[in-house]
């Protein structure tokens, strides 16, 4: 078995962590014979990200195990090491019926367009409530019951927002519990009208460190424990006081593992694949667009906005290509099949119009890549368009800036994307409400001086490189063992936001702010060990 990707080893000496996504880190492939043939990474941007802190710290991952279970008595946990997997992972196994409320249902229906505020799509259904709560219980039990003492548990996005909670009822105070939603959260309006709202908040609240990609996200969060759950939010910024216990908010922005990026664009193999992208597609200028085939990504307003330029630019015609890599997704969810099919309709129109001879103004691809693909494609690329309606993070758009070790290439960028608020300084930003916009800014990248490319990309580069894995995931670390009190950044970010909101006082809030005078769910234990000093097991 070859190793699934190319890792840097870090030097940070990391607690061991129990970290837990519904999504598995990795599907292993099998041959007729049931004989692993191959380990592929899963796709998304939680794996790509968590992939390597495994690969950092001692550890083991806990997820969903995709595969149905076949009857009612099969084994609900299942462990596993080797197959090319580079660290333990535990499945808990799921359902058939479960799959379909918890995944399908509340996961993919209510959850994801509530967190993305794509209300029409929102489906708050009772049945898929009660499943959502079963899984994320099974998920607590079996975290409690392979949890060692010290361990770090991590738990992950939306799918998992109860397993804070319940753990807290089932384990040791000692553990220190963290949470990361690496999704948008909404505004408290939007979440007051869903009818779990408070659960979900107190779900989260079991943690004693919980982190968001962004000051708006944060300050949503914020806003609800105190306008939903009447949590006291004001006398320590950045700290939630609910009951005897006090749980810290912070702004941290994911980073991707940019050196790997970097590392593979400088091969020269890869460069030359890049060179063959291009001359196979012949055309003049690329521009790029990877993303999984989700509704909030935005294709079909970019199709949209592709075909306005081609109509109003006919110089583009025959000189542009776009190319658009679209993983299906989520395919069991009926919305998911639906926009496909009007993405794919639009493709069809778009080419049909405009395309002549062998020039396709639109190249459309829906296969997975191996990242070595991946970063010859980016360092093809002219332009990478980046442009969802709304999206937590978007770590390709880190991953275009982290391959271009060339210094080349210009980023188109949705404001409505995480990664806006860490790179749209210097990326065009877009907002992809406005097609005129849309438009305007990937002709302004395509026509941008090579001296202009040069420092934006230099700048967006040093950015992603500074900000990485590993500082992302020291810095969640921190929070979750070693919680101190917000620092002047972190109260900058989530105060500017909330009082552009709500009005308040802005003189109340100001850099160092006191002690907590409440104990965070797990911090007189804490003192005594801290999980970072933990003996071995
Ligand atoms: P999301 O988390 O919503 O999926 P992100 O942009 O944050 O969105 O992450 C997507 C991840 O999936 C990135 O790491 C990207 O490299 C990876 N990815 C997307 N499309 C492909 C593809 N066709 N082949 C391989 N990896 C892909
Ligand atoms: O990054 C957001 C996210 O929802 C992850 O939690 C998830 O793993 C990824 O997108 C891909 O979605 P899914 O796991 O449903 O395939």
């Amino acid at each position: 078995m070859n190793r699934p990707d190319v890792y840097v080893q870090s030097d940070i000496d990391f607690p061991r962590l129990l970290l837990a996504s519904n999504r598995e880190p990795f599907r292993v492939i099998r041959d007729a014979n049931g004989e692993v043939s191959r380990c592929e990474r899963s796709m998304g941007g939680l794996t790509s990200a968590l992939c390597p802190v495994l690969e950092r710290c001692d550890g083991v991952w806990v997820s969903w195990n995709p595969n149905a279970l076949s009857t009612d008595d099969d084994d609900l946990i299942r462990e596993q090491h080797g197959d090319g997997i580079p660290f333990p992972t535990i499945q808990v196994g799921l359902r058939k019926s479960e799959i379909k409320g918890y995944y399908n249902g509340f996961c993919n229906r209510a959850l994801w367009p509530l967190c993305h505020t794509v209300l029409r799509c929102v489906t708050p259904r009772l049945d898929y409530w009660q499943d959502f709560r079963t899984v994320n219980d099974r998920f607590a039990d079996v975290i409690a019951s392979r949890s060692k003492k010290y361990d770090v548990l991590w738990i992950h996005d939306y799918h998992l927002m109860l397993v804070p909670a319940a753990m807290r009822r089932r384990i040791d105070p000692r553990h220190r519990i963290g949470y990361f939603h690496h999704v948008p959260f909404p505004n408290v309006r939007v979440l007051k009208a869903f009818p779990w709202h408070r659960q979900l908040i107190k779900g989260i609240l079991g943690a004693d460190a919980i982190g968001f990609h962004t000051p708006e996200y944060a300050s949503n969060f914020i806003e609800c424990c105190q306008e939903l759950l009447g949590c006291d939010t004001r006398s320590e910024p950045g700290t939630i006081h609910h009951g005897k216990y006090g749980t810290i908010v912070r702004v941290r922005p994911i980073g991707v593992d940019a050196q790997s990026f970097a590392m593979i664009a400088n091969q020269r193999d890869v460069q030359d694949d890049a060179i063959q992208i291009r001359r196979k597609i012949r055309c003049e200028r690329l521009v790029l667009s990877v993303d999984r085939l989700d509704y909030t990504k935005g294709i079909l307003e970019r199709v949209e906005a592709i075909r306005a330029l081609f109509a109003r630019i006919p110089q583009c015609r025959g000189i542009v290509t776009f190319v658009q890599v679209a993983v299906p997704t989520r395919t069991d969810v009926p919305e998911y099949p639906q926009y496909r099919a009007k993405v794919e309709a639009a493709i069809d129109e778009l080419n049909g119009e405009f395309g002549h001879g062998d020039w396709k103004p639109f190249i459309y691809r829906t296969e997975p890549m191996k990242r070595r693909e991946l970063v010859a494609h980016y360092l093809a690329a002219d332009v990478a368009c980046i442009t969802p309606l709304a999206d937590g993070m978007n770590l390709v758009a880190s991953e275009y800036c982290a391959s271009r070790t060339d210094g080349d290439g210009v980023l188109v960028l949705s404001s409505q994307a995480g990664a806006a608020t860490t790179l749209g300084e210097h990326a065009v930003c877009v907002d992809m409400r406005k097609q005129e916009g849309v438009v305007t800014g990937i002709l302004r990248a395509l026509t941008m001086s090579e001296s202009e490319r040069a420092l934006r990309m230099g700048r967006l580069r040093s950015i992603v490189m500074k900000n990485t894995t590993d500082t992302w995931l020291k810095s969640c670390l921190d929070d979750i063992m070693h919680p101190e009190p917000a620092d002047a950044e972190q109260l900058a970010a989530l105060v500017k936001i909330g009082h552009a909101r709500q009005g308040h006082d802005g003189g109340r809030v100001r850099a160092g702010a006191p002690k907590s005078r409440h104990a965070t769910h797990s911090s007189s234990m804490a003192k005594r060990a801290p999980a970072g000093n933990a003996p071995p097991h």
